[in-house]
C-alpha cells in the first residue's frame, strides 16, 4: 500500500470531516459560552504556520524517510550526532510568519520517527542530548513567539517508531505499548509545563492499532489538566471524533464541517524538507486557498519544512512574502472574518465580519461588477488598495448592486471590495 492509500485507509482526508449529526466533542461540563471564549483567539486568527522539522531534514527526503526508505532504527539514530542547525533563528521565523499575516505557529515537537525537538528527561533521543547543537529548539521558538506576541503551539505524534524499536510509521509493536503510554503522557506533561502558555496542540499518528477512543479521551483530559485553555485537534481520538476542531489535510472541504476546522497544507507537496520536491504552489493559489477557507469558516495552517541548517527554504519565504503583501492590504477581510451572507459567486469568494462584507474578486470583470442575485449585499463600496480605501460608485438594478470598477485589478490573486453595510 503506498502512502496515499495508507492515508486514505487511515481515514485521513474526507473522513476527517465531521458529518452532520456527529457528536461534537467538548470538554465535559463546558458551557457554550466557555467553549466559545476558549476558541475565540483561534477562530479570529484564521491563518497559522505549520513547521515540520526534525533530523529527517538531514536526508532532505521528507519526514517519512525512515519508513519509506526502510532505514533500520540503529542507522536512523546516527542522523542525530550530525544534526547541527546553526542557522536556526526563531525570531526570524516569527517575523516571517507575522509578515505573512499569520497569527499562530505549530511546530513538530516529535514526529513519527520519535526524535524530540525539545529537552526531555524520558529519552536521550532529543535535540539537547543527542546532537552537537545542544539547544532546545522548542524553547527557543516558544520564547520568540512570546516576545513577539505570536501564539505558540506544537504537533505531537502518538505513533513513535523509536519507542517501538521499529521503522514502521504504520503501526507500533504491541509489546511495550503500555509503558509507551506512560512515556507519552510524561512528555506531554513536560511540553505543557516548560514552554509557557500553549495555544494549540496538533496530535497525529493516532492510527497505530493500539490507540482507541478511550485512550484519546484520557489523553485529552491529561492535557487539559495542565493547560485547560488549549485548543486541540481531532486526531487525539482514534476516529477524529475528539478535540475541538477537525483537520482536513491537503484539501478544502466542499461543504464545511459542522464544527470548527482547519485545513493544513504544504507549499510544495511535502511536509518535511524535501530537496527533490519542486512542485511549488503559486502565491495566487495559496492566497485564494486562504480566502476560500475563511469564506467557509475555517482556518488555514500553511506548512514550511525547515532545512537541516534551520532555514526556511527560499521558495517558501518568497510565497509567504507574496501572501504578506496581499495581507497588508486585505488582512481585515481575513482576520476575525467568516463566511459572507451569500454563497460564493462564480467570480470569487465572499467573507464578512460585523458591519462589513468583503467581495474577493478573483476574475476581474471589465467595467463593472454586477452582484446579480446577491440582494442582501448592499451599502457603500470601498476598494482596498495599498494607498487606502477607494470609494467606488454604485447603482442598484432589480437584481442587486452594480459596482463600477477601475480597469485594472488591485492584485492578480484577488482584489477586495469592502461593502460597508447600512451606508
Ligand atoms: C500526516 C503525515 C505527517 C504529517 C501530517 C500533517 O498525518 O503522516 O507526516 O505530519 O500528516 O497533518
Amino acid at each position: 500500500m503506498d502512502r496515499r492509500n495508507f492515508m486514505k485507509a487511515c481515514g485521513i482526508g474526507c473522513a476527517a470531516m465531521a458529518k452532520p449529526g456527529v457528536m461534537l466533542a467538548r470538554i465535559p461540563g463546558e458551557s457554550d459560552a466557555e467553549f466559545n471564549a476558549r476558541m475565540t483567539w483561534w477562530r479570529e486568527a484564521r491563518f497559522g504556520m505549520f513547521i515540520h522539522w526534525g533530523i529527517y531534514a538531514q536526508l532532505g527526503l521528507g519526514e517519512w524517510a525512515m519508513n519509506d526508505l526502510k532505514i533500520p532504527p540503529a542507522r536512523y539514530q546516527k542522523l542525530a550526532p550530525r544534526f547541527n542547525p546553526v542557522d536556526y533563528n526563531p525570531a526570524d521565523w516569527v517575523k516571517l510568519a507575522q509578515a505573512a499575516g499569520m497569527k499562530y505557529m505549530v511546530i513538530t515537537s516529535k514526529h513519527h520517527d520519535g526524535f524530540c525537538m525539545f529537552k526531555t528527561k524520558y529519552t536521550d533521543f532529543n535535540i539537547v542530548d543527542a546532537t552537537p547543537y545542544k539547544r532546545d529548539a522548542l524553547a527557543m521558538l516558544s520564547k520568540a513567539c512570546a516576545d513577539q506576541g505570536m501564539k505558540f503551539g506544537f504537533y505531537y505524534s502518538i505513533l513513535d517508531a523509536h519507542q517501538s524499536g521499529d521503522n514502521s510509521f504504520r503501526k507500533m509493536k504491541d509489546e511495550g505499548f503500555d509503558q509507551y503510554e506512560v512515556y507519552l503522557k510524561n512528555q506531554l506533561q513536560e511540553l505543557l509545563s516548560n514552554y509557557g502558555p500553549i495555544g494549540s496542540i496538533f496530535f497525529d499518528g493516532q492510527w497505530t492499532p493500539q490507540w482507541n477512543s478511550e485512550k484519546g479521551k484520557a489523553l485529552e483530559k491529561h492535557v487539559r489538566s495542565f493547560q485547560p485553555q488549549v485548543v486541540m485537534n481531532d486526531r487525539v481520538g482514534r476516529q477524529y471524533e475528539s478535540g475541538d476542531y477537525n483537520t482536513p489535510e491537503q484539501f478544502i472541504p466542499e461543504k464545511p464541517p459542522a464544527r470548527d476546522w482547519e485545513t493544513c497544507m504544504t507549499i510544495n507537496g511535502s511536509w518535511g524538507y524535501n530537496r527533490l520536491d519542486h512542485a511549488w504552489k503559486s502565491s495566487t493559489q495559496l492566497i485564494r486557498n486562504l480566502i476560500g477557507i475563511v469564506s467557509k469558516n475555517g482556518n488555514f495552517l500553511l506548512n514550511v519544512g525547515s532545512t537541516r541548517q534551520g532555514l526556511v527554504p527560499q521558495p517558501e519565504i518568497d510565497r509567504l512574502q507574496e501572501i504578506g503583501k496581499w495581507m497588508d492590504i486585505n488582512g481585515d477581510a481575513i482576520h476575525g472574518a467568516g463566511p459572507g451572507p451569500t454563497p460564493n459567486p462564480p467570480w470569487g469568494c465572499v467573507t464578512s465580519k460585523p458591519g462589513k462584507i468583503f467581495l474577493h474578486v478573483f476574475e476581474w470583470p471589465k467595467g463593472e461588477l454586477a452582484l446579480e442575485g446577491l440582494s442582501n449585499v448592499s451599502g457603500k463600496a470601498l476598494l482596498l488598495t495599498a494607498s487606502g480605501k477607494q470609494e467606488l460608485s454604485t447603482s442598484v438594478s432589480g437584481n442587486g448592486l452594480i459596482i463600477k470598477l477601475p480597469s485594472q485589478p488591485v492584485h492578480p490573486a484577488a482584489s477586495v471590495i469592502e461593502i460597508v453595510k447600512g451606508s
